[in-house]
């Protein structure tokens, strides 16, 4: 089973012609709101690629609490670790251009009363998914929990934060964009060199994600690369967070890294087609589909 630990948020989204400048009023085309959050995308993205996940976080007493946790259930995602807390849920407010990129501004709300467990039991865990939308402590406690019970650790270290000592070394496989990996590793490099210099700080895999260039990742014994597949964006929201669950699940099968990242690129690529974060997120069948078409 796949612990994905992190942030549920409702997604208010607007679709507008292009990201505004500073200081710019635009006309929206459209609103509407989702659910969203790094940790819940990246728990329905691994569901929906066939894992088995369970969900440890945070939603307020809310509508939105409501919405959040029906939406992590009705993919298949067990919910008994979600606490339900005083104040509202996290609201997340994106605005997705023509073009599919986005800006994206978060209050934590609920994520922020995700308390530390060391004492955390992992028991039938094998692999736990963390990012940073809950305080840092939280997830630096999960992760020594994990090393201690030795189950595997994927840290997705969005959005880009310093990362305290501690929980780098407990981290196995790191996923980062550029902007994460500069900011991870402290270097002005390139994203292989970068990656490599991370390697003696405690992962034994560095993921980087390059957008419509694909991804690179650097062991101490190789250097992968994958290619993007090619698609129209009409939303990158929530793409990172595709990637990242779907390489949680492909490797808690028992994949390669190699074949791991390819799965996990291509239904990053699918995710961009659709509109917002969980609503893009392919099922198994349309990532195998897309892997056999492009073979
Ligand atoms: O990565 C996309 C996610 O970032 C959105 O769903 C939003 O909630 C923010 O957490």
């Amino acid at each position: 089973m796949i612990l994905v630990a992190g942030s549920a948020n409702l997604d208010h989204v607007i679709r507008v012609p292009e990201l505004p400048k500073p200081g710019e009023t635009l006309l929206a085309t459209s609103y509407e709101t989702a659910p969203g959050g790094k940790g819940a995308n990246q728990a329905v993205a691994a569901a929906r690629a066939g894992g088995t996940v369970s969900f440890l976080g945070a939603v307020g007493q809310d509508v939105a609490g409501d919405v959040l946790l029906a939406a992590l259930a009705g993919n298949g995602v067990q919910t008994d670790l979600i606490e339900r807390v005083p104040g509202p849920s996290g609201q997340a407010f994106i605005s997705v251009s023509q073009d599919g990129e986005n800006y994206i501004a978060v209050v934590a709300g609920a994520n922020d009363q995700v308390r530390p467990d060391r004492a955390l039991s992992l028991a039938g865990v094998d692999s736990v998914v963390l990012q940073l939308e809950i305080p840092l402590p939280a997830v630096t406690a999960v992760a020594a929990a994990a090393q201690a019970q030795d189950v595997k650790v994927i840290l997705n270290a969005a959005p880009a934060q310093v990362l305290p000592a501690a929980l780098l070394e407990c981290t196995d496989v790191l996923v980062v964009n550029q902007h994460e990996l500069a900011t991870v590793s402290g270097l002005d490099a390139a994203p292989e060199e970068a990656a490599r210099a991370l390697l003696p700080r405690g992962p034994s895999v560095v993921v980087v994600t390059l957008g419509a260039s694909g991804c690179l990742a650097v062991t101490p014994d190789e250097t992968i690369r994958q290619a993007a597949f090619k698609v129209t964006p009409v939303d990158t929201t929530g793409a990172g967070d595709t990637f990242t669950g779907v390489l949680a699940t492909r490797l808690s099968e028992g994949n390669g890294l190699a074949e791991a990242l390819r799965a996990a690129t291509a239904a990053a690529a699918i995710s961009c087609t659709r509109p917002t974060a969980q609503g893009g997120m392919p099922a198994r069948d349309e990532i195998e589909q897309l892997l056999a078409a492009s073979a």
